[in-house]
């Protein structure tokens, strides 16, 4: 029997799920997977070399797909051997993100992927899609929701953050200056995406635990997670 165990955790954006599950491996002494990080890598890969998400563009994709190399050194993702983790979390990308994980040979791709990183370690993994098609069978589900406006707040202060820090280094930022509104229509433009596409979409699995975290801090939904996988 083996004893490696998956921890799924699925839900919206901005909704807390990669600080969440990232608290919950190091506290479990499982590998966090962040597998909304290989999307951004592929996005980022493919607004790079200039491929669009457009069936003029698929063969330009398929080669791109077949030789890229996506994988996690110390918590950071790397694509082909680049650390990409400081370039994918800009609004362009996270735009790509959600466009190219409708194409099928981008999640084909990735899901094999993800299978493998869970076939031999026990993991915590959080996305869209893990309780219902990459790990369907793993033990615990937890689908991580909050309120759009939530969820768009959180993700404000994250950008604001990073275009003070880019400002201070640089004397200019790689983005425009984040504005509430905006990052709102653009998250729920993502959830549409992301729960409309015909490929795995973004669904609860029927045995997921679900929480809103709308009026919850990150510490309890730690804790409330760490309690049921001690149960
Ligand atoms: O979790 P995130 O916002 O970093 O994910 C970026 C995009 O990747 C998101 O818009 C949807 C997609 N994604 C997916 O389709 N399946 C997953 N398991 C994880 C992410």
């Amino acid at each position: 029997m083996s004893n490696v165990i998956c921890i799924a955790v699925d839900g919206p954006s901005g909704a807390g799920k990669s600080t969440v599950a990232k608290a919950v491996g190091a506290a479990l002494g499982v590998e966090y997977i962040d597998t909304g990080a290989m999307y951004r890598a592929v996005g980022y890969g493919m607004v790079q070399r200039g491929i669009g998400v457009g069936e003029e563009d698929r063969e330009k994709l398929e080669a791109f797909l077949q030789d890229a190399e996506i994988d996690f050194r110390q918590g950071k993702v790397h694509l082909n051997g680049e650390d990409v983790s400081g370039k994918i979390r800009t609004p362009e990308i996270s735009k790509m993100a959600s466009d190219c994980s409708a194409l099928a040979a981008v999640r084909a791709k990735l899901v094999a992927a993800q299978r493998e990183m869970g076939r031999k370690k026990s993991v915590i993994m959080d996305g869209r899609d893990i309780g219902t098609n990459v790990f369907p069978d793993a033990k615990y589900k937890f689908f991580l929701t909050a309120s759009a406006e939530e969820r768009a707040r959180r993700r404000l202060l994250e950008l604001e953050a990073k275009y003070e820090a880019e400002v201070a280094a640089k004397g200019a930022a790689s983005m425009e200056k984040p504005e509430f509104e905006q990052v709102l229509a653009d998250m729920k433009q993502r959830d549409y995406n992301d729960s409309h596409r015909a490929l795995n979409p973004l669904t609860k699995a029927e045995d997921a635990v679900e929480i809103d975290s709308t009026h919850m801090n990150i510490g309890q939904v730690i804790d409330f997670i760490l309690d049921r996988v001690a149960e």
